[in-house]
């Protein structure tokens, strides 16, 4: 008998109210909004309040996860959050949200795999609940990247935005679920994107503020062809894993950086742009929130139905990939 495949059982996202525009960005840096849409299809994104870290965008997105699932918090065993913006250093941002949320009977933990980490999620998540370890999990991609921008480099603080987006997931009692998962990462190329200051390896001083070390830094050109490449590759190996032809896929729901790379992506696995959901023209890259509120939109939007099959593929610091395919 094939093992139980994981499925979602509940779906929801947040975004903080205010809205940054490529005009307002315009007064406070050197660029235009037609360099911003031009190269990256970004016209706007959503930034966190001054009084909001990333604890409390993730823990609205599970809060309506959860109620989308029809099931209260004391069902929840297990809940991942993966996010690279975390509170604090310590300790996990997903204990924060477990206090939030009364999940009473969940172990919490972070995992850090930058704009992959919800596709690592639905990875770790697939074997868990294979394995029967556990039935209800919360996993939730938050981010509040506006803290970690430079908002004097134009080449970065045009790109992110913040939010959080979250599933439920459970054993699949039907043909739902889970059909292939696969995540990669390549350590050799972690210099192409990375905060350098503030951990163990340059500790947070006035040398390393002064320096600039914990602002977001990018090689956007070799991010760009590294996530390309990778994200093409892995895209078609879940496919074929899945035994499933590119007609099946109804929606491809890539991480949402960029609209050149996404456009990128589609051609390269053929698939026409109706079949392929964007938003990162009013989001910007929300980094691991990105898939999961996407998801959430497209169903809103009814561009997600039972029985449609998902394609997701993401890339991010690491340099980390991944991709699942799924039955909705
Ligand atoms: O989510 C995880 C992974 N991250 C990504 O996937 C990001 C991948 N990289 C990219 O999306 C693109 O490389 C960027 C959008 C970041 C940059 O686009 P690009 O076409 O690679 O531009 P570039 O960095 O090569 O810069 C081209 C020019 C430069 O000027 P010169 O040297 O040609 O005179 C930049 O200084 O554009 C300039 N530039 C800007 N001009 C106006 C860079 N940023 C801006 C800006 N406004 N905001």
């Amino acid at each position: 008998m094939e093992a139980t495949r994981a499925r979602v059982l509940g779906i929801g996202a947040y975004s903080p109210e205010k809205v940054l525009t490529n005009q307002d960005l315009e007064k406070m840096v050197d660029t235009s909004d037609e360099w911003i849409v031009e190269r990256t299809g970004i016209s706007e994104r959503h930034i966190a309040a001054d009084d909001e870290a990333s604890s409390d965008l993730a823990t609205q997105a599970g809060r309506r996860a959860i109620q989308d699932a029809g099931l209260t918090a004391e069902d929840i065993d297990l809940l991942i959050c993966a996010s690279v913006t975390g509170d604090m250093p310590f300790p996990a941002t997903a204990c924060f949200v477990q206090a939030n949320l009364g999940l009473k009977n969940a172990a919490a933990f972070d995992i850090a795999a930058g704009c992959t980490g919800f596709l690592y999620g639905l990875n770790l998540a697939q074997g868990l609940i294979r394995s029967g370890a556990y039935k209800r999990i919360l996993l939730i991609g938050g981010e509040v990247l506006s803290r970690t921008l430079d908002w004097t480099d134009r080449a970065t603080c045009v790109l992110l935005g913040d939010s959080a987006g979250a599933v439920v997931l459970g054993p699949a009692e039907d043909e739902s679920g889970i059909l292939a998962t696969r995540i990669a990462s390549d350590g050799t190329k972690a210099e192409l994107l990375y905060i350098p200051g503030g951990g163990s390896r340059n500790p947070a001083s006035h040398h390393t503020v002064d320096e600039g070390m914990h602002y977001f830094k990018m090689n956007g050109r070799e991010t760009f062809k590294h996530a390309t490449r990778n994200m093409a590759a892995i895209a078609k190996q879940v496919l074929a894993d899945s035994g499933l032809e590119l007609d099946d896929v109804n929606l491809l729901v890539p991480h949402q950086a960029n609209l050149r790379i996404i456009t990128y992506i589609a051609e390269q696995l053929g698939l026409p742009m109706e079949k392929v959901y964007t938003n990162v023209q009013r989001y910007g890259n929300t980094s691991s929130a990105s898939i999961p509120l996407a998801l959430t939109e497209a169903r809103e939007r009814g561009k997600l139905k039972k029985g449609d099959v998902v394609l997701m593929v993401a890339f991010g610091t690491g340099l980390t990939w991944g991709a699942t395919l799924l039955r909705w």
